[in-house]
């Protein structure tokens, strides 16, 4: 595996791969790895012949007072998991080398990047876009790989590939979990053992409001349950069952439907989510 600080580095051997005609496939990552990012970069050697993956805290997607400064860095456990998995590329530039002009965007989101997590984080997935759009114009990709856990943002990127004229093709692995159900992510590092144990409630909250709109229940009952069942034991950010294709209210024909989610609980914040068809539609 190489690792690479510098764009221009990077640049010169990417540049030697694609004249091999070899494809390449971006997985970028703010570290603190796990079996959820594994599995993207599973995705990423199935997908081309060149991985790289990143590894950069992006600052502009942390609003002041979040967890910018205490975000996990497992750096040499990233680097071992990488490496054991035979990975091409880690790239983990510096702020400099991202922003060399200053962190302003010119990239706004727009109306996706304001409901569900970007109303409780207005300028989070302006940071995100911007920083992803960074990497795409670094690293050129032929693919990029995201988790399915962070759904608002997958859709989010989906778009600006396509609003940019992207040739980037935008790939997805579903949400890995712990054996009880948990979803995996960095931020499970901050749970008591305590808050651990209370924790996989969030996930059998999403499982039983499926099966009760699936057995025919009234989406607004199973998420007025779903969210009465949760504020027992969290503070509920939201909670909404809606299209999962875009993120809209349910209509009759909607047959894609995602339940998702936002709790806080001891100082940690949780996201996760469960798609799912409605047969008959
Ligand atoms: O999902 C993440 O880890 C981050 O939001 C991403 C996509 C690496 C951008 O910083």
């Amino acid at each position: 595996m190489q690792i690479f600080k510098k764009q221009k580095d990077l640049n010169l051997f990417l540049e030697s791969e694609r004249e091999k005609s070899n494809f390449i496939a971006l997985v970028p990552t703010m570290g603190g790895l796990h079996d959820g990012h594994l599995s993207l970069v599973a995705k990423a050697k199935n997908l081309a012949e060149i991985v790289v993956v990143s590894i950069f805290v992006n600052p502009t997607q942390f609003a002041r007072g979040e967890d910018f400064d205490d975000y996990p860095n497992t750096f040499e456990n990233d680097k071992f998991l990488l490496e054991s998995k035979k990975i091409d590329v880690l790239f983990i530039p510096s702020k400099e080398e991202i922003y060399p002009h200053g962190t302003e965007s010119d990239y706004k989101v727009g109306a996706i990047g304001q409901i569900l997590c970007g109303a409780f984080r207005p300028s989070h997935f302006d940071g995100v876009a911007q920083v992803v759009k960074r990497f795409f114009e670094i690293v050129k990709p032929n693919y990029a790989v995201f988790g399915e856990k962070d759904f608002q943002q997958l859709l989010i990127i989906k778009s600006l590939v396509k609003n940019l004229h992207l040739d980037i093709k935008i790939d997805s692995m579903p949400t890995q979990r712990e054996h009880d159900g948990l979803a995996m992510s960095t931020r499970n590092q901050y749970l008591s053992d305590i808050d651990r144990e209370r924790a996989p409630h969030f996930y059998s909250v999403l499982i039983a409001t499926r099966d009760l709109i699936l057995g025919g229940k009234a989406i607004s009952e199973a998420r007025e349950m779903a969210t009465n069942s949760l504020s027992k034991s969290f503070e509920v950010e939201y909670f909404d069952v809606l299209n999962a294709n875009n993120l809209t209210q349910i209509e009759t024909k909607t047959s894609e439907i995602i339940i998702i989610s936002a709790i806080r609980f001891g100082g940690t914040r949780l996201i996760d989510n469960l798609v799912f068809r409605r047969k008959n539609v």
